[in-house]
């Protein structure tokens, strides 16, 4: 059964929708059914694996099946409805990495589980996803498109380079202060001197630029807050401050475990007021903000009339 090529019946538009890698249809996928974080169809064309975390308990218990239950079970999966079919979205994700010298950098401890999932659930409902992605050790969300960066300054040239996008989902941990004046070789220590002064300067804010008014402006802006402290009093602060619509608030003090861990427990702030959302494992985070996003851009558009 493993890497055993299968035949679906789907339709050619239901394969190419599928297939947002290569956009390429094709009646035959290889179905991988071992491997946790591998199981789905690959497909013949770009190799790339199709499955959607969610619905990795549903097929989990198909593994033992045979291999037309397993294509009738994924068709049935892949044909719900995708209600961001149409919408394009811009994801933010991981820490970003700000050059002391060519071997050091400024840095946090992000692993880009919660934003990958973020893009992985918006392109799971339809959405063409664009992953602004720093440097991270978890995989690309297939059917995605993945931009990799290193420093603040490239996230926010890629975030602008994405081009206009219905929703904007800013997760990543950009580091807030750079070295003012990178070296360009190794610092080296010098016995017996003072370690060198790090003098710092600010970093552009991605989520405040992208919120600015405008006619580019995403229709949803959403940021997170990471705090240590006062979560949601400094993410109401902050939501006013940077000019989203949205914010994601969550702890990230050490014993929170949010930072590299499975689980969040966040806090959805708008201008309605705070909605405090149970524990979850962040993918299921980051399905439950897909929905409220396709909810909120299906509501209609206020018009405010030219004076
Ligand atoms: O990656 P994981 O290990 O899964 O952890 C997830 C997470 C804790 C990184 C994530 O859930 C999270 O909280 N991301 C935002 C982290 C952060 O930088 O928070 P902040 O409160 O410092 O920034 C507020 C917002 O402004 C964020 O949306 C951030 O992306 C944005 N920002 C911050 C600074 C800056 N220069 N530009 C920005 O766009």
């Amino acid at each position: 059964m493993e890497n055993q090529p299968v035949i679906t019946k789907m339709s050619a538009r239901q394969q190419s929708e599928i297939c947002q890698s290569c956009h390429k249809g094709s009646n035959q996928f290889f179905w991988h059914g071992g491997v946790h974080e591998t199981r789905g169809l690959s497909c013949v064309s770009c190799h790339s694996v199709h499955a959607f975390k969610s619905e990795k308990a549903q097929l989990k218990e198909k593994t033992g099946a045979a291999p037309e239950e397993i294509v009738v079970a994924i068709e049935t999966l892949l044909t719900k409805e995708r209600p961001l079919a149409g919408k394009r979205a811009l994801v933010t994700s991981g820490p970003t990495r700000e050059a002391i010298d060519p071997v050091r950098y400024i840095s946090n401890h992000s692993s880009g589980k919660q934003g990958h999932a973020i893009a992985a659930a918006l392109a799971r409902l339809g959405a063409e996803v664009t992953l602004v992605s720093g440097p991270v050790g978890v995989a690309d969300p297939a059917g995605v498109r993945v931009v990799k960066i290193d420093s603040a300054d490239e996230m926010l040239a890629a975030c602008l380079k994405a081009g206009a996008v219905d929703v904007a989902v800013c997760a990543a941990a950009v580091a807030d202060w750079k070295a003012a004046k990178p070296a360009s070789a190794k610092i080296k220590k010098k016995p017996g001197a003072a370690p060198p002064a790090l003098e710092l300067a600010p970093n552009p804010d991605i989520l405040a630029t992208l919120s600015r008014p405008g006619p580019k402006r995403p229709v949803l802006v959403v940021g997170f807050a990471a705090e240590t402290e006062n979560l949601v009093a400094n993410a109401i602060d902050k939501r006013t401050r940077k000019g989203c619509d949205w914010i994601i608030a969550n702890d990230v003090s050490t014993a929170a475990g949010t930072f590299g861990g499975e689980r969040n427990t966040v806090h959805l702030i708008s201008a309605e007021g705070v909605e405090d959302w149970p524990t979850m494992a962040k993918d299921d985070v980051a399905l439950r903000l897909a929905g409220r996003i396709a909810l909120q851009l299906a509501r209609p558009r206020r018009v405010v009339a030219a004076e």
